[in-house]
Order: structure tokens, then sequence, then C-alpha cells
């Protein structure tokens, strides 16, 4: 069984941002498991799946496979053998990988994935129910959040470095009924793990959040 320490959160809270500097300080190997719900949600898009219609998207399941791999220990996810890491991150994907997520099948499909690499390896796993229902044994639980204010002036800092074209508004309501689809869906819905460590990075730098995570950890 590897050391595994669970991060979950919600959107744009920076989880992925520190999970990689964590893992990069201990030794541990970076899973972002949203990348793997965005990675599905490639495969709806180009299928034109429609997110509401719960059987069409666990129709569309059936000829989805999700793999990853590292590439100088970067993740890189494969879909259907096709590298797709570099179009996972638009607002397009997040919403569509928010909105199916909440679809027992989507979730079915990944959870072997996730608890394979778990129990494999020494993992930072970052995502919404790894400490509550991947990995309810995680060595080390946090939940990192922020004020929507601050996840979405981060999220927009983040898109338009890439020259992205979006508005601080319509982030800021995205973001709002992310939290409120993520938290209230039937299936593993985010929440704060009972022995989850609350850490909210609203007021603090990312050495300091990197250092107070890294306190807990081996
Ligand atoms: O962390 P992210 O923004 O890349 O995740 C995209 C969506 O995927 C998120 O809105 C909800 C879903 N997700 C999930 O349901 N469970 C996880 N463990 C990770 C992500």
């Amino acid at each position: 069984m590897g050391y595994n320490v669970a991060i979950d959160g919600p959107a744009g809270a920076g989880k992925s941002t520190i999970a990689k500097l964590v893992a990069k300080e201990k030794g541990y190997i970076y899973v972002d498991t949203g990348a793997m719900y965005r990675g599905l949600a490639i495969h709806f898009l180009k299928k034109g799946v429609d997110p509401e219609d719960k059987n069409a998207v666990a129709e569309a399941c059936k000829d989805a496979e999700v793999t990853i791999g590292y590439e100088n220990g970067v993740q890189q996810i494969y879909l259907n053998g096709e590298n797709v890491t570099g179009m996972l991150r638009t607002e397009e994907v997040g919403n569509m990988a928010s909105k199916t997520s909440a679809i027992p099948q989507v979730r079915e499909k990944l959870l072997d994935l996730q608890r394979s690499l778990a129990a494999e390896k020494d993992v930072i796993m970052d995502g919404r129910d790894i400490g509550t229902n991947i990995l309810p044994d995680a060595d080390v639980k946090i939940y990192l959040t922020a004020s929507v204010e601050t996840r979405a002036k981060r999220r927009y800092d983040e898109l338009k470095e890439k020259g992205e074209d979006c508005s601080l508004e319509n982030i800021s309501r995205d973001i709002r009924e992310r939290d409120e689809r993520d938290m209230t869906r039937a299936i593993a819905p985010l929440r704060k793990a009972e022995d989850a460590v609350l850490v909210d990075s609203s007021d603090m730098t990312i050495p300091e959040v990197v250092d107070e995570i890294c306190s807990h950890c081996r």
C-alpha cells in the first residue's frame, strides 16, 4: 500500500498548484483526478452528447477508455489512446466534467483507476471525493478552500495568461454554479471529510499553503 495524501476542495482552490509542489517536496506522485473527468468530458463533447441526458452519457461511457501516464513526471491523460492533456483546461471542458461527474457510470468508470494508483504508489491525489469516498483510509486528508472571489480571480488570471477571452463576472458565476453542482449531487458530493484538515488559502501565499500541508505529511 502506498502512502496516500488526499486533497479535496472546490474549483479554483489551488489544489493542483499546491499538490504538485507538495509532491515535489515529498517525492510523491501527483494524481489529478479532475483531469480524468475532463478527459471523459472531451469524449462527450466530441460525440455531441447532451450532459443532461443521463442515459446518453452512460451509453457514451462504453466506448471511452481513459488512461494516465507520466512524461518527465507530468501527468498525461489519454482518451482512447490519444494524448488529450493539452485540451483539458478550458471552461467548456470543466463545465461538461462538472455536469457529467454527477452520473454514476462516469464515476464508476474512473474509480478503479484512481484506487489502483493509490494502492501501488505514494501519491497526493486531488479531487472532490478522494478523502470521503475514493481513499477513506488515506494517511492525510486535506480540505483546501478559498473564498469565491479569490478563486474566481485566480481562474481569471490563469485563463488570461493562456490568452483565453474571459470575464471575471462569468467566471464567478461559473464557479458558484460549479460549487452548487459539485456539493449537492446525490453521489460522492464535495464535502470535507470529518478527519480532514481544513486549509483556507484566501489570505495565504502558495509557499505558506505548501508548508502547512507538508507539516501534516510524513
Ligand atoms: O478539479 P477540476 O476542476 O479539474 O474538476 C473538474 C470537474 O470534475 C469538477 O467540477 C467535478 C468533477 N470531479 C469530480 O466529480 N470528482 C473528482 N474527484 C474530481 C473532479
